[in-house]
């Protein structure tokens, strides 16, 4: 991976005035509610903590960890989870937060399981979106960036576990240096 071109999708000045449109918007839509943030670990952790600090309302964050890509590029069709949120949300308006919805079985299958923990509505933030690779009914309700079907790297999304701290949203190159 280190000796092919990296092609910047989205830099670190287009994300941040991203999060801050995100960040009204949500602060606008959630105000006189009691929002819950609902992180998806690993991938969220950055994006989740940019986002949060751009709503200027009381909420609470938690977080949780599903499988995912842990084997390469593809998934496999199956979503557990492997670390459930602590908190009661009973009477919240949880917003479940990931990097990237891409066949959206994850967040759908999250959503569901949130949902039967008698909150008072469940939507989803996602940094990045490829809607192509859709294999469920799911539109997200705020969406950072829509994408092509590209696989993308950095800002929380790791290749192989590692890149997840480079500071913007990359997808490899064919091209080599
Ligand atoms: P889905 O269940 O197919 O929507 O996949 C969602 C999860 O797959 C995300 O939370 C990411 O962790 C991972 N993922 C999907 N596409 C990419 C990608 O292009 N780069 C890195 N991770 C990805
Ligand atoms: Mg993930």
């Amino acid at each position: 991976m280190e000796e092919r071109v990296w092609e910047v999708l989205c830099s670190e000045e287009v994300i941040e005035t991203r999060i801050r449109e995100l960040g009204a918007a949500i602060t606008h839509d959630y105000a006189g509610k009691n929002l819950f943030v609902v992180s998806l670990l690993r991938g969220s952790f950055i994006f989740a903590a940019d986002l949060v600090r751009r709503i200027d309302l009381k909420l609470k964050v938690d977080f949780m960890t599903s499988s995912s890509y842990e084997h390469g590029e593809e998934t496999t069709g199956q979503v557990t989870i492997l670390k459930d949120i602590e908190e009661d949300l009973t009477g919240f308006d949880v917003l479940v937060v990931d990097d990237i919805a891409d066949s959206g079985l994850t967040m759908s299958h999250v959503m569901k399981h949130l949902k039967g923990k008698n909150p008072k509505s469940v939507s989803c933030c996602v940094l990045l979106d490829k809607p192509s690779r859709r294999k469920t009914e799911l539109v997200p309700d705020y969406i950072g960036f829509a994408i092509p079907d590209r696989f993308v790297v950095g800002y929380g999304l790791n290749y192989g576990d590692y890149y997840r701290n480079v500071p913007y949203v990359f997808a490899v190159t064919d091209e080599k240096r």
